[in-house]
């Protein structure tokens, strides 16, 4: 008896030091309500239990007006972000909880957090630090939800909710020995529309992405953020002076090129949710200028239903578009298996004349070798005075409610690649678009045009994105609504076929970590490249005891989920 009782004290003792698995609810481990209670009251009553938004369309909470209003609605940003524990992507959503599915089905939680902290400051994010690291719950940070690998949201998880943290500086001059001039200061909730507006009211631009809800401090800057100014200011990462943030053991500091350097470096593109909670970053913004913006499409009825006329015409854009990439144009682009559609080509630092001038080669060569005139690709100019006009005129509106996918994955395309294989790469994508499963969103760039201004300091950012011409997203033409059953094959197929087909065409590139596959094969170096083990050891020196985790993040593969979603160290 008397030893048992020790053997069972020093194993409990044992577990609270380097416990194996994070609990999950009903686990006896699991926190007692009194416990959570306490955390409730630690927090001044800003614990939000889930109830997932979609219970309204299961029994016993069905409301059949409710349910019809969010079957409208799913997959629209807006619709999910207001709510603490709600995120985008349909995949880890995986059917628990949808507005799609039968009335008798439960909601069930799936990968929805059990509790979120709606932070105001860093207190609540100490103490739900803490409590995770005490009672061995599985902690995750969410900002709008955005995300589509399944990082911003876990099985039995403690979420940290960073969306009401909305604070916005403006600073006239900033300085320091690396940057002189103007900066916002950005609170970790911070929305890409709302911070290009601020930025606009004081007379200037900021780095932001091209969907407006997209978040500025969380996800987009940590791993990486294109943007249609990328061509003049490079990823959102490089425009970061500082980092104001929580590290795991609750220390609050701020982050620079010159004080707590390493985790300047890692925070500035090595991955969000790894290294620290980010309570707000000031990021240097720069004068507006006029912009000149143009859209148009082709598709195969206007090569006469020619597929090799169609493929043709592709490949004359990707021929041409460097040219206007290395003048900081950004354009961003879909394919499909018949249809290409310029979304918008932004041109930041020239005006709609000098981008039409621009634009010049690439149409008539359209019009040359592939008899598509400029009338027949309906070219429309969307320029005016400033950028911010420009996105919240046009691209604001386009991308606001573009369509997620079921799966998807991603590759950069570098300046090399094409230049090897521009026939390779064409043919990778005719073939991936074959029959029309899947298509490519795709975002032409080059970071480090000649005109562009240098990142700010040295930092985390992927290196092959420096080689970039086109980061490509490839995913599911499939709507909510649609049977999911195709899902997992598509996901089986995304990784045995698609993506090897892509990266057979593109040595030496990698993947963008914020619009690639969760599951993607040796995601260490496509994700982080050779910066990974530095990486490895700025994890290990700021979170010690791994208490932040998502999915193929740095570090991340020294967990896995066991049959029940657990999440255990391998
Ligand atoms: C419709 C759509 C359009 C997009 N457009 C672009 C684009 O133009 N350019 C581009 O580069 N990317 C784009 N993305 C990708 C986008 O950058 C990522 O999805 C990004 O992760 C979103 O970040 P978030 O903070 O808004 O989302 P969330 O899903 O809330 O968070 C994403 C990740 O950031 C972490 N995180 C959030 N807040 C914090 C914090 N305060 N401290 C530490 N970690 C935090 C989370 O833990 C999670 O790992 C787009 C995505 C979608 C779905
Ligand atoms: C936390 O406390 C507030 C205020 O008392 C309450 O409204 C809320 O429901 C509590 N949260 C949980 C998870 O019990
Ligand atoms: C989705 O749910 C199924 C069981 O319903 C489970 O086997 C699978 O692992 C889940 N996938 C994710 C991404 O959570
Ligand atoms: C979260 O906190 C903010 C700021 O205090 C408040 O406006 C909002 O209503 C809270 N949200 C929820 C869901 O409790
Ligand atoms: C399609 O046919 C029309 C009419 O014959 C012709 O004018 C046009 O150039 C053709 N387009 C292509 C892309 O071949
Ligand atoms: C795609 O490529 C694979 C491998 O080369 C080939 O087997 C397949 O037939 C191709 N599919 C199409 C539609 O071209
Ligand atoms: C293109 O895809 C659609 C499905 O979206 C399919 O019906 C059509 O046959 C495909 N066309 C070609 C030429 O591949
Ligand atoms: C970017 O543009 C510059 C010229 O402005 C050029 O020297 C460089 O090679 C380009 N980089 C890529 C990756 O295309």
């Amino acid at each position: 008896m008397h030893i048992s009782l020790l053997f069972l004290g020093a194993s409990t003792a044992l577990a609270a030091t380097c416990p194996t698995c994070r609990v999950l609810p009903g686990d006896g481990a699991w926190p007692s309500p009194s416990r959570w209670q306490h955390l409730n009251s630690t927090v001044r009553g800003r614990l939000l239990a889930t109830n997932p938004l979609a219970h309204s369309c299961h029994d016993p909470t069905y409301n059949s007006e409710i349910c019809r209003s969010l079957q409208q609605q799913w997959g629209r940003p807006e619709l999910q972000i207001p709510y603490p524990s709600e995120f985008l992507s349909p995949w880890f959503q995986n059917q628990s909880c949808v507005p799609f599915t039968a009335e008798s089905s439960a909601c069930e939680l799936g990968n929805y957090a059990v509790y979120s902290i709606n932070v105001t400051g860093p207190d609540d994010v100490v103490a739900g630090l803490t409590f995770a690291q005490q009672n061995n719950v599985r902690l995750v940070i969410k900002n709008t939800g955005h995300d589509q690998n399944g990082k911003g949201t876990g099985k039995g998880a403690l979420s940290l909710w960073m969306h009401n943290l909305k604070d916005k500086t403006f600073i006239h001059a900033y300085e320091s020995s690396y940057y002189r001039g103007p900066a916002v200061k950005l609170g970790a909730g911070v929305q890409g529309q709302e911070a290009a507006a601020f930025a606009h009211e004081n007379g200037y631009r900021a780095v932001v992405g091209s969907c407006p809800t997209v978040g500025v401090v969380g996800g987009y800057t940590q791993g990486g953020g294109h943007s249609s100014l990328s061509g003049l200011y490079g990823l959102g990462a490089d425009n970061v002076l500082e980092w104001e943030v929580i590290t795991a053991a609750g220390h609050h500091v701020i982050a620079t090129p010159q004080q707590h350097k390493d985790l300047y470096w890692a925070l500035s593109g090595g991955g969000p949710g790894t290294y620290g909670v980010v309570l707000s970053m000031t990021t240097r913004v720069f004068a507006d200028t006029a912009t000149g913006a143009a859209s148009y499409s082709f598709d195969m009825a206007s090569t006469n239903g020619s597929a090799d006329a169609y493929w043709n015409a592709v490949s004359t854009f990707h021929a041409y578009m460097p040219l206007l990439l290395d003048q900081g144009v950004y354009a961003t682009y879909a394919v499909t298996n018949i249809s290409f559609i310029v979304l918008a080509m932004i041109a930041p630092s020239h005006d709609q004349t000098e981008l039409n001038t621009l634009m010049e080669p690439m149409l008539t060569a359209l019009d040359r070798q592939n008899g598509l005139s400029t009338e027949s690709l309906s070219v429309t100019t969307l320029g005016g005075s400033n950028t911010y006009d420009v996105l919240a005129s046009h691209v604001w509106p386009v991308l606001q409610d573009a369509s997620l996918v079921a799966v998807q994955g991603g590759r950069l395309i570098t300046r090399a690649n094409l230049n090897a294989d521009l026939g390779g790469v064409m043919a990778a994508m005719r073939n991936i678009t074959a029959g029309g499963t899947f298509y490519f969103a795709c975002t032409g760039i080059n970071t480090t045009t000649a005109a562009g201004v240098p990142p700010v300091a040295d930092n985390a950012v992927l290196p092959a994105w420096r080689d970039t011409s086109v980061t490509c997203l490839v995913g599911t033409a499939w709507g909510w609504g649609q049977s999911w059953d195709p899902a997992p094959g598509w996901q089986a197929e995304l990784l045995d076929r698609v993506l090897p087909t892509m990266e057979a065409v593109t040595p030496n590139s990698g993947a963008y970590l914020n619009e690639a596959n969760f599951a993607q094969r040796d995601w260490q170096q496509q994700f982080y490249g050779r910066n990974y083990p530095r990486l490895v050891a700025i994890k290990k020196r700021y979170d010690p005891h791994d208490l932040f985790y998502a999915v193929s993040a740095v570090g991340s593969e020294a967990w896995a989920t066991d049959s029940k979603g657990r999440l255990c160290r391998t």
